[in-house]
């Protein structure tokens, strides 16, 4: 009906904002949880993370959820089968024509609990093996140096536009079976599924999210459509001959590795990158040395991982670290807390590449929900850092870090550089 479109609107806006409003009052009160939820650069997420820690192995927020940092209360909960995901909060209704979209983060096997989890999880798993990603190897190679080439003698670019967010897009657009071309629209797509993880906390969001997942679901429809008339040794093509699997879900499991695949690993990279920025003697270590490259990326992992927690609820009444949960009782797990939590990492705030105890580090989760694409993001990384320092030894800040809004996903979403020994800048605080 017409009249009530504006109604709709009016009643989504509000609602957004007294969700938003409540979140900022109580982080303004002080609760870790709301800090950490909130998207406001005011909150130092690690200093939180540690007022959580001193709280006690489990706390408890006012928003009636409770929270960890504990790297053996994250573990036990990653690996119980008493607990399961959390369906985040669907995106706010919208006035409009639009039927239902299919969105990976909701509808795909990482939000899914047994038995479909593991129906789907595994028609993707063979892509990911160890013997799977040897395969790939090469083209991961070829792809970094493909785009250092492209750069080849720039005084400046962007790291993360032009270097970090350009290699995974094009290893797993490869993998997918994607046709190669101008990839430009995944990073526009992704980033409004991405921020939508945080809550949608604005009509507009709203709004960017909705034309995301139509041009997403549009985009993907026709490559199936493609994949069955002409199959390829790609992903989609062996999903799309799948028999029994509804179109829902083959375009959620495509749409979730296509995203989990490049939203997280841009970040890595440029997580990284910062951190060896100031560390001359790592940069030339790890193009010199593979092991150590390895090494280098789980401490970065460890220290800095681009998703910082996740959530978990337990089916039936549970205990946990001495406390009694009701059935679906929210826990907020902070890898990133539990990456840090010294029971586990001697001086947990060092970066100390190759220490003791260094692939402990929760930032893959853990449990059934493993990250599928843990080996790929490892080497791609790998990759890109070797590449980049051998290719620009001299590599340099360059002007200011803008780091991305979020309290999920951490990672720079501008890094300006320079290639030569001219150009270097303090490198800002984040
Ligand atoms: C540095 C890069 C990456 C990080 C930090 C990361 C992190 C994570 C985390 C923490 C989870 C589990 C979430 C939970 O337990 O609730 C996860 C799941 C997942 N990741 Fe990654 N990921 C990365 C790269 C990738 C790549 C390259 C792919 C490739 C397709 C990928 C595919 C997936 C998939 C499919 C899942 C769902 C697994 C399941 O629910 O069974 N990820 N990832």
């Amino acid at each position: 009906m017409p009249s009530s479109a504006p109604l709709l609107a009016l009643r989504t806006a509000t609602s957004l904002l007294v969700l938003r409003t409540s979140l900022r009052a109580r982080a303004a009160l002080g609760d870790p949880v709301a800090r950490l939820l909130d998207t406001s650069p005011r909150w130092d997420r690690n200093r939180e993370q540690e007022r959580v820690r001193a709280g006690g192995r489990l706390g408890r927020s006012d928003l009636g959820m409770r929270v960890t940092a504990s790297h053996a209360v994250c573990g036990q909960v990653l690996r119980d089968p008493a607990f399961g995901v959390l369906q985040p909060l669907p995106p706010p209704e919208l006035p409009g024509p639009r039927g239902r979209l299919v969105n990976p983060v909701t509808d795909s096997f990482l939000t899914l609990n047994p038995p479909d989890h593991g129906r789907l999880r595994r028609l993707a798993a063979p892509w990911f093996t160890p013997r799977g990603l040897r395969a790939r190897q090469e083209s991961v190679r070829r792809v970094v140096d493909e785009h250092l080439d492209a750069l080849a003698g720039r005084e400046r670019f962007d790291l993360v536009e032009d270097f970090a967010a350009r290699v995974p897009v094009r290893v797993i657009a490869d993998l997918l079976g994607v046709p190669g071309g101008d990839h430009s629209a995944f990073g526009r797509w992704g980033s409004a599924i991405i921020s939508a993880l945080d809550g949608v906390r604005s009509v507009r969001q709203a709004r960017a999210l909705e034309v995301a997942l139509a041009e997403f679901e549009a985009f993907l429809g026709e490559l199936v459509e493609h994949r069955r008339r002409e199959p390829g040794d790609d992903v989609v093509s062996v999903l799309a001959a799948e028999p029994g699997l509804s179109r829902e879900d083959l375009l959620a499991t495509t749409e979730l590795l296509l995203v989990a695949g490049f939203e997280t690993t841009v970040n890595l990279i440029g997580n990284a990158v910062l951190v060896l920025l100031e560390r001359p003697e790592d940069r030339e270590r790890l193009v010199a040395e593979e092991v150590w490259a390895e090494a280098v990326v789980e401490e970065v992992l460890r220290l800095d991982p681009p998703v910082r927690y996740t959530l978990r609820a337990p089916f039936e009444p549970v205990e946990l670290a001495g406390s009694r949960l009701r059935p679906m009782t929210p826990v907020m797990l902070l890898l990133a807390g539990a990456n840090r939590d010294p029971e586990v990492f001697a001086e947990p705030d060092r970066f100390l590449p190759g220490r003791e105890r260094g692939r402990e580090h929760l930032a893959f989760s853990s449990g059934i929900h493993y990250c599928l694409g843990a080996g790929l993001a490892r080497m791609e990384a790998v990759a890109a850092l070797r590449g980049l320092f051998g290719r620009f030894p001299d590599l340099r800040l360059a002007g200011r870090v803008r780091s991305r809004r979020s309290g999920t996903i951490r990672g720079p979403v501008s890094l300006p550089v320079s290639t030569s020994v001219g150009h270097t800048i303090e490198l800002n605080k984040r």
